[in-house]
């Protein structure tokens, strides 16, 4: 069944708000790689790909429902940072935007009575809760280590470890 306009205009939006936030988190990794952070850095390019991967999982579901996917202009994100504490709040706030926006698509999708979309939003609704409590984690380890030179490094090099995911089908 193809999707209906409202709905496919919406996701397609939607592929622009994920670009968006790569865009956002590789903004954030240039500037820990200019502070020498390079495990911050790392862990930030890591999530910009968790944002690439949303991006496609919407666009090939679009495609799959036999709607037409066109690319939007991208915004600039916020490129000057005061801190590390400063980057990651920026993020936490991307993070809970998306939250309330997938909430949004799930309502249109129920008002447009697509349970198909509605249950493939799900696990979207899910994957922000879970990067929603990360990116707070961090935040709260962060404002511990205060302006603690060796703890922010030792935080980076922990963060650094983490590496990318298999990409879920
Ligand atoms: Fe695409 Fe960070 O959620």
């Amino acid at each position: 069944m193809m999707i209906g306009k409202r709905l496919a205009d919406e996701l397609n939006k939607q592929i622009n708000i994920e670009l968006f936030a790569a865009y956002q988190y590789f903004s954030m990794a240039a500037y820990c790689e200019a502070k020498s952070l390079d495990g911050f850095a790392s862990w930030m390019k890591v999530q910009a790909q968790e944002e690439l991967s949303h991006a496609l999982k919407i666009y090939d579901y679009l495609i799959d429902r036999g709607a037409t996917v066109t690319m939007l202009a991208i915004e600039q994100p916020k490129v000057k940072f005061n801190s590390v504490l400063d980057a990651f709040q920026t993020a936490l706030k991307n993070e809970e935007d998306l939250g309330t926006r997938f909430n949004e698509l799930s309502e249109i999708a129920r008002e447009e009575k697509d349970n198909i979309t509605y249950s493939f939003l799900k696990w979207f609704l899910d994957e922000q809760v879970e990067e929603v409590a990360l990116v707070s984690s961090v935040i709260d380890k962060l404002k511990l280590i205060g302006d603690n030179g060796y703890g922010l490094l030792m935080l980076s090099n922990e963060l650094g470890q983490r590496q990318p995911e298999p990409t879920a089908e």
